[in-house]
């Protein structure tokens, strides 16, 4: 495993309006790894990797690629740095086809047409890279393709960009077992071909199957940072659910936050 972290995020907060989501947040990510990013709903985990990818800016932090410390403001930044996200609704368009799809708003000219020659085998060379063999042509339309199918594409046209970390938002949530499957081995195949892959999801399962490390989020805290191989299943769960497990995740609550979490009768829940 690589001792160094491709990206190292510190000391995230983020706040919309008056609530702040997340609190002094950190996460490292490393080549050639599959990072689990876990929490409940809500915890915060999108909102960290929207701030990691330019969408939304932090409020504090400091984000440290490959050893120098960058400022991210666009999704354009990041994108230069090879950081590219695969978010939750995917944002292929159905009436486009996969070529088009991966080339979307980065598209090859030659002279003042597009070079289709060049960006089909890019495209067929990417999806090569991953071993895909289950797409039948490369003009069909995305609307025709399966939900495994268009997570494929969606995960190959983050891939094609020379990218370096690669962060997928539950890539996994809208399929079946056997897609499912499929795409968790794309996952892996991308960490060892040398990327670093942040993978969002609440199937621990698929986190165990897949995962080198498991970043923890309880109510946009960072819970924990640890191996894999180090945690059990029940550990991970219970730093889901109350940010603490044995001698992992966060310090006691406070008694000010516990009123929060009185749920005896008649106790502050309401
Ligand atoms: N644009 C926004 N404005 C205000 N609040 C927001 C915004 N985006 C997220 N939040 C709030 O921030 C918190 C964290 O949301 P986030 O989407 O990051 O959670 P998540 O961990 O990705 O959850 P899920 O597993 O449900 O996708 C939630 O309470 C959410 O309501
Ligand atoms: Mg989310």
């Amino acid at each position: 495993m690589a001792a160094t972290p491709l990206l190292e995020v510190r000391g995230i907060d983020k706040s919309f309006g008056p609530v702040q989501v997340l609190h002094d947040v950190g996460m490292n990510v490393y080549p050639g790894e599959v990072t689990a990013l876990v929490g409940d709903n809500g915890a915060g985990k999108s909102t960290l990797v929207k701030c990691v990818s330019g969408i939304y800016t932090m409020d504090a932090g400091t984000v440290v690629f490959d050893g120098d410390q960058v400022a991210i403001h666009s999704p354009r930044d990041a994108a230069a740095l090879g950081i590219e996200v695969v978010y939750q609704d995917l944002a292929l368009c159905d009436n486009l086809d996969i070529v088009q799809n991966m080339f979307l708003g980065r598209e090859r000219v030659r002279g003042i047409v597009l070079d289709e020659p060049t960006m089909e085998q890019m495209a067929s060379d990417t999806l090569a890279s991953l071993s895909v063999r289950t797409v039948k042509s490369l003009r069909q339309l995305v609307a025709s393709l399966s939900g495994g199918e268009r997570q494929t594409v969606a995960i190959a046209k983050a891939v094609l960009w020379n990218s370096r970390i690669v962060i997928l938002d539950e890539p996994t949530a809208a399929l079946g077992v056997a897609q499912t499957a499929q795409v968790l081995e794309l996952v892996r195949r991308m960490a060892d071909n040398g990327l670093g892959v942040v993978l969002i999801s609440h199937n621990l399962n698929d986190v165990f199957a897949v995962s080198d490390r498991i970043v923890a989020l309880y109510l946009g805290r960072t819970a924990a940072q640890v191996k894999t191989t180090d945690v059990t299943h029940a550990q991970i769960v219970e730093l889901i659910t109350s940010g603490r497990s044995g001698n992992l995740g966060l310090p006691p609550e406070r008694p000010a936050a516990a009123g929060f979490l009185d749920i005896t009768p008649g106790g502050g829940r309401a």
